[in-house]
């Protein structure tokens, strides 16, 4: 008889568990995957990258008609919103893509052990009241969101909200507050602004889109506030409360001064995640989290425990789908005994607001630190493609070493940025110099020659400007 009932165990569904428990299979490892929640996919597929990117899609076309946008082009519409339409295709959208990880592990015959898993040793799980054993152990639980303190969220009443009620509002808020100009307010604010709510954004910080480069956070405050979103930075929330159906919100400056009142029908709550390590019995193994809550691993996603790893957003780095996914594959392979690396230098990010924000590698700020840089920088303005499709906001820009002219970080404001970003990502994982991009041809026209052009500006000059 086997000494473990599996080879693999990974506990959590999401991009990092759900893609280790298929390549462990695939690598011909005995797998099983537990998970608590009702479908696969964890927070990205069932309350996150999915069901958000079903409601910017869908926003979106709304504001290119309410906007004028569509009528610039000719087609002349006044839209009606059908709420319930909208909610229905992003349920969809979640519905597919979950049963399709379903689907995936009865092909590759990855078992599901549903419920929540909690650590007796190092070997051995309880999901619900069954033991459960197996050789190594990948912890893939994930994160969920940062409590304001004394800031109560409840989904139910959509008063007080975090990412997944502001999902699911069942009405366009007259007044919505979001708090927290990072990556989700921005991206749900955008939906319900685009959709007509009046949306403040209160955020602590001098700017929004923490991490991201300086030059795309200054754009970043002038395009939303062109939208018609307040911005209010430099501000921390002190207290909510909720009266009736209205929420009161607290402000005053983060630097200290006089407090002011915001009044709102809907309050969103999105000033970070925290990772899931409750009720995970990481107290049996002896393994303890960092100050921030995080499980430390090496290089290979090992934890300080013998045949236990872990990956994704409960390990330190960006919170991101596809970084989860990535440590997934690596230590399916690394487990497997094969060599399998994340190379955490080269991770994208992106925020899919219209413009999209999107950046890989080091910002001019933090290249500074390291030695003398070259920095090109090619508007949209002065794109064909971008320009045609009446979409002028956004520049590219390309950060390189000032002596071997490798590239270090590229960021880019673009209608399809997002896309654009990866081409930046794989030269950027062959080492490429700047000069390397400038020499690529590239198609025309399209938004990537905005890339081809800042690469031309790092050592020359750019044909279009
Ligand atoms: P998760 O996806 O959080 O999955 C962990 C799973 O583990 C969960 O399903 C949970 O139920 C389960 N679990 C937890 N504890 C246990 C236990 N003890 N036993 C069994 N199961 C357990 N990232 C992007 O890259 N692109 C985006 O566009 C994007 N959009 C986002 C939008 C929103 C609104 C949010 C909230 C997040 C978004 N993210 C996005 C972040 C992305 O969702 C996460 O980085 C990603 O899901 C992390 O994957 P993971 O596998 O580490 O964890
Ligand atoms: P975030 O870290 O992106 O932004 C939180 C913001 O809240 C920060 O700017 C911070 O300064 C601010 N803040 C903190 N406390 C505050 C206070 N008291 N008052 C006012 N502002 C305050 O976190 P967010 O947006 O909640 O997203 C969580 C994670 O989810 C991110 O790490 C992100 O990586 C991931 N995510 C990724 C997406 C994508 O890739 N497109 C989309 C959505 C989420």
């Amino acid at each position: 008889m086997a000494e473990y009932d599996y080879d693999v165990l990974v506990i959590g569904a999401g991009p990092g568990g759900y893609v280790a428990a298929i390549r462990a299979a695939q690598l011909g490892l005995k797998t099983a995957c537990a998970e608590g929640r009702e479908t696969l996919g964890g927070t990205c597929l069932n309350v996150g990258c999915i069901p958000s990117k079903a409601m910017l899609h869908a926003s979106e076309f709304f504001d290119a008609a309410a906007n004028g946008a569509m009528a610039k082009m000719g087609i002349k519409v006044t839209p009606e919103l059908d709420l319930e339409i909208m909610h229905a295709q992003r349920r969809d959208a979640v519905k597919g893509l979950t049963g399709g990880i379903e689907f995936l592990f009865k092909k590759n015959k990855v078992d599901w052990l549903k419920g929540y898993a909690a650590f007796e040793d190092a070997h051995t799980v309880k999901v619900g009241d069954k033991a459960v054993s197996a050789k190594n152990i990948v912890i893939a639980t994930g994160s969920t969101v940062t409590p304001l303190p004394g800031v109560e969220i409840d989904n139910g009443k959509g008063i007080v909200v975090d990412s997944t009620g502001a999902l699911e509002l069942p009405a366009v808020p007259g007044k919505m507050v979001v708090i927290g100009g990072g990556v989700i307010g921005l991206e749900l604010g955008s939906v319900w602004r685009r959709l007509g709510a009046d949306v403040t954004v209160v955020e602590f910080l001098d700017q929004l889109l923490p991490g991201m480069d300086g030059d795309v956070r200054k754009e970043a405050a002038k395009i939303f506030k062109k939208q018609g979103m307040t911005l209010k930075l430099g501000t921390k929330v002190t207290g909510v409360s909720v009266k009736g159906k209205k929420a009161t919100i607290t402000v005053e400056p983060a630097a200290g001064g006089d407090a002011e009142k915001l009044e709102a029908d809907v309050v969103l709550v999105s000033i970070g995640r925290r990772p899931n390590t409750d009720g995970l019995g990481l107290e049996k193994i002896g393994l303890a989290t960092n100050q921030r809550g995080q499980i430390e691993t090496d290089h290979d996603f090992a934890t300080k425990v013998d045949g236990v790893w872990a990956i994704g957003d409960v390990i330190p780095g960006p919170m991101l789908a596809h970084k989860a996914e990535d440590e997934g594959i690596a230590v399916a392979e690394n487990i497997a005994g094969m060599t399998g690396i994340v190379n955490h230098d080269v991770i994208p990010g992106v925020v899919y607001t219209m413009p999209e924000f999107a950046g890989v590698g080091l910002t001019e700020e933090a290249a500074k630190e390291r030695g003398p840089v070259k920095v090109g920088k090619f508007p949209m303005l002065a794109n064909s493609r971008a320009k045609t499709n009446h979409e002028p906001d956004g520049f590219v820009k390309i950060i390189a070493d000032a002596e071997t002219d490798r590239v270090l970080g590229v960021w880019c404001i673009a209608s399809v940025a997002g896309t654009m970003i990866a081409q930046a990502a794989q030269a950027m994982e062959f080492g490429a110099t700047s000069e390397d991009i400038a020499y690529t041809c590239h198609a025309h026209p399209t938004h990537s020659e905005a890339i081809k052009e800042a690469a031309m500006a790092v050592t020359g000059k750019p044909i279009h400007t």
